[in-house]
């Protein structure tokens, strides 16, 4: 997984591979639009924030909105702090009251597109879980889309075996796949 943007790979036009373009606006971004409309706090991160889309929004209801992505977006929208990071991993644990993500959600052998491809078991969007939830606060929120191609019954075990509260919160069928919007919790210490 490379930690930056790739400027020094061969790019052509028929070549997705290690794209250098921000993602463009689709039906996952709009769902995940509709959830994140009605969320306020003073802190919140987005994990992937593409052509910050979803962050703008948050910024709104927000006191502090940031977002990292290995992809610049393609203007600078306004309200929003932009980060060039791998995931969360430059923020400390436990700084954040929300964390919002649409992870590469499609399972692949390799990871040719970092937009889309999630590697073997579906591993990015665990990576993209695991660091969202490491920076949220006790009593906190992580709002994560998937697929029904992600293979969304394993998914949700492994989130319960970590100790994760789910709840699935929005739903939208497409003629190709299912997206889910899900809220996931730390579980309450006692
Ligand atoms: C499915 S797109 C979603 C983009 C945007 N959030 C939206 O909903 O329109 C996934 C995003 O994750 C970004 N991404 C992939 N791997 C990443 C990583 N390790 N760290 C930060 N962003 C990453 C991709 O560049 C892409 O913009």
């Amino acid at each position: 997984m490379p930690n930056t943007i790739n400027e020094n790979k061969d790019q052509t036009k028929d070549s997705n591979k290690y794209h250098n373009k921000p993602y463009f606006y689709s039906d996952d971004t709009s769902l995940l639009l509709e959830v994140v409309r009605n969320l306020r706090g003073k802190r919140c991160i987005e994990i992937g924030s593409g052509n910050c889309y979803i962050l703008e929004e948050l910024s709104k209801n927000f006191e502090i909105a940031v977002g990292t992505d290995l992809v610049k977006p393609s203007s600078k929208k306004n309200g929003v702090e932009f980060f060039l990071a791998d995931r969360a991993t430059c923020f400390r644990d436990l700084s954040f009251d929300v964390s919002v993500c649409n992870p590469p959600y499609l399972p692949s052998d390799s990871i040719d597109d970092i937009a889309t491809d999630s590697g073997k078991d579906s591993e990015q969007v665990m990576k993209f879980t695991e660091d969202g939830m490491r920076v949220i606060k006790e009593g906190g929120s992580l709002y994560i889309l998937i697929s029904s191609l992600t293979n969304q019954k394993k998914i949700e075990e492994e989130w319960r075996a970590k100790g994760y509260n789910i709840t699935q919160v929005k739903e939208k069928k497409l003629f190709f796949e299912t997206l889910y919007v899900y809220r996931l919790t730390k579980e309450n210490k006692k």
